[in-house]
């Protein structure tokens, strides 16, 4: 069970939820099964619901002119990118025990600083910027 931060808007905790759902149900199905059919579809799913996410984010930060939107967006350019490289590294190789390596200390590790320090602070400001 992951431990992050609540922060001050709702839609972006909601995201959070859903975005470690998929992670817990990656990890349960590559301890489980972890075969290609049910692995690759769950992982296109937490890719496209995580450019989704972003992109909310950023869309908000721009609207309220967040002053360190450009940081905040860099980092998830750069999670992006790593996530589509694991994902075409698991594609390659089929390592179930290093995909879910990735997930459990890469992925969640950035995700649980990413919300409890960005998104934090993120959020209170697209709340007060709001009124
Ligand atoms: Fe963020």
């Amino acid at each position: 069970m992951l431990e992050y931060s609540k922060v001050a808007l709702d839609f972006m905790n909601r995201d959070h939820a859903e975005f470690v759902s998929l992670c817990e149900k990656l990890i349960a199905t590559l301890n489980d099964a972890p075969n290609p059919r049910a692995i690759d579809p769950l992982l296109d799913q937490l890719a496209e619901h995580t450019r989704h996410h972003f992109a909310e984010e950023e869309r908000q930060m721009q609207a309220a002119q967040f002053p360190p939107f450009r940081m905040h967006k860099g980092e998830h350019d750069r999670v992006l990118s790593a996530l589509a490289e694991h994902i075409e590294r698991w594609r390659q190789d089929r390592d179930a025990a290093q995909l879910c390596d990735v997930i459990e200390s890469t992925l969640n590790g950035w995700f649980v600083n990413h919300v409890n320090s960005m998104d934090f602070v993120t959020a209170n400001f697209i709340k007060q910027a709001k009124g």
